[in-house]
């Protein structure tokens, strides 16, 4: 049977924000940024500054917030249009890219000026970015040593940032609140969702974080199941032959070898070693996207941060500078990178929080093959059931857009047309398409 929107309308958000992406057209034109000219005021955040998560050493994350442009008609009050949050992944890759470069409302083009997003997130729903954890992008990390290690620490930190944000506003108290994000944000979803289930059951209701759900975008959640699909996705894609595949998967049994022993920072290194050699066989530009033929360029988003007049407009330090992934972070968080965190997973799902994992189709790092080799081994009472579940197609406009599976809280989509980065390849074929 084929998958219409309005017959489903409970089916998730994030079909919500791509359908109402796909039906937005925009009118405006780009506004250009030279060097000298100041941040266009239309295009400036409803808020933005820091959330103070250590106030002893005044480390902060660096938040960007945008109001929905039209609230879901059926939540025309604010009150209850729900905030989505944004994760990068990395570790330590800023926030600010999905915001500039895929769902923020405006974006960064070649030219390093700003213009608006076809398909911007904050349509229907109100976005927060986070720069997360603490030392990434615009946040500040008072010392090094301060930088989480591990998803505990980078979940208290994030609750200590989404309470001080709620509290800036009256309204924003009574709004559900979606944890979203991509790629390594697959491990600070579910230990943030996690951590907020645990503190709300401390709280009296009028205290609790009211969380709505959460959406994995080609998340690396349970890396030592993930990290062994590399080589027979490349090969039944045609990309590598039995000889390669063979070269894979021994690569791939050390990296699961030393996640077994709890070796991690080998572990993390065996990995990297996979993804060089699935580039390095297949000659491809990037494993994000194995139709590309220039890889993502977040360049562009650095270079325009970096910008004098832009960081005055958005208001951080002058002297700070931007990088799009920093690897003092990477490094902090090199043991957690094989670690899994699929059991907060199962807890959310237990718990009838609404879990959606979404992938563009075209990834080769964290795509389809991937989730779903962790999805199936997952210990939850309804997992058969959703293992079992109708597959449905999912289309836009009557043209194909991915498929679409759910059983109770649990919902995976297949996004067509997309790699890694799902929002900004959305866009491409919206405007492919138009
Ligand atoms: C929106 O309202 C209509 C009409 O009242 C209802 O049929 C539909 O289920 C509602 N959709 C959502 C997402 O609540
Ligand atoms: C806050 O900062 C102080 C001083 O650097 C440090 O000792 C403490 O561990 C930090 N607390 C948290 C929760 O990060
Ligand atoms: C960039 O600038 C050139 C020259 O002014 C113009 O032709 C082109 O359309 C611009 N591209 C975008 C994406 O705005
Ligand atoms: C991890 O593995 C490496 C390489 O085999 C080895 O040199 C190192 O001692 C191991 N570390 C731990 C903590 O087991
Ligand atoms: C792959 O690795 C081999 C051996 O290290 C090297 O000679 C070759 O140039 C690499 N190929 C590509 C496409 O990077």
């Amino acid at each position: 049977m084929e998958y219409s929107p309005p017959l489903f309308p409970k089916l998730l958000f994030l079909l919500l924000i791509i359908i109402a992406a796909v039906l937005h057209h925009s009118t405006a034109r780009p506004l250009p940024l030279s060097a000298a000219t100041s941040y266009p005021k239309e295009a400036l955040p409803t808020k933005s500054g820091y959330l103070t998560v250590n106030s002893t050493s005044g480390s902060a994350i660096y938040y960007t917030y945008y109001e929905a442009q039209n609230p879901h008609k059926n939540t025309s009050k604010i009150s209850q249009t729900p905030i989505l949050i944004w994760l990068q992944g990395g570790p330590g890759c800023s926030s600010m890219l999905a915001n500039l470069y895929e769902l923020g409302p405006w974006i960064v083009n070649q030219n390093l000026s700003l213009e608006p997003n076809p398909g911007p997130w904050n349509n229907i729903f109100g976005l927060l970015f986070l720069d997360n954890p603490i030392g990434t992008g615009f946040s500040i990390a008072a010392s090094p040593q301060e930088i989480p290690r591990n998803q505990n620490d980078v979940a208290k930190h994030l609750y200590i940032a989404i309470k001080e944000f709620i509290a800036l506003d009256e309204s924003f108290k009574t709004r559900p609140i979606y944890i979203t994000g991509e790629s390594y944000a697959g491990k600070y979803i579910p230990a943030i969702g996690y951590h907020i289930l645990k503190e709300n059951q401390l709280l009296p209701r009028g205290k609790r974080v009211n969380l709505g759900g959460v959406a994995i975008g080609n998340g690396l959640t349970d890396p030592g199941v993930q990290v062994a699909t590399h080589g027979l996705n490349a090969y039944n894609l045609g990309l590598i032959n039995e000889k390669q595949k063979a070269i894979l998967e021994e690569l791939q049994f050390e990296a699961v070898g030393f996640v077994k022993s709890g070796n991690w920072s080998e572990a993390t290194n065996a990995r990297t070693n996979v993804l060089n050699a699935l580039t390095n066989m297949t000659g491809l530009a990037t494993l994000y996207d194995f139709r590309r033929l220039i890889p993502y360029q977040d360049d562009l988003v650095a270079t325009f941060l970096n910008n004098v007049e832009v960081k005055r407009a958005l208001g951080v330090n002058e002297l700070l500078v931007f990088e799009v992934c920093s690897d003092v972070v990477g490094d902090a968080l090199k043991d957690d990178v094989m670690k899994s965190v699929r059991y907060m997973v199962e807890f959310l799902v237990k718990k009838s929080v609404k879990v959606l994992l979404y992938q563009g189709q075209c990834d080769l790092r964290d795509g389809v093959v991937s989730t779903l080799a962790w999805v199936k081994k997952m210990k939850w009472e309804g997992i058969e059931q959703f293992l079992m579940a109708e597959r449905k197609v999912w289309r836009v406009d009557g043209k194909l857009a991915g498929y679409v599976q759910r059983w109770e809280s649990l919902s995976h989509a297949v996004v067509m047309n997309a790699g890694h980065l799902v929002p900004t390849d959305q866009g491409v074929f919206i405007i492919n398409n138009k």
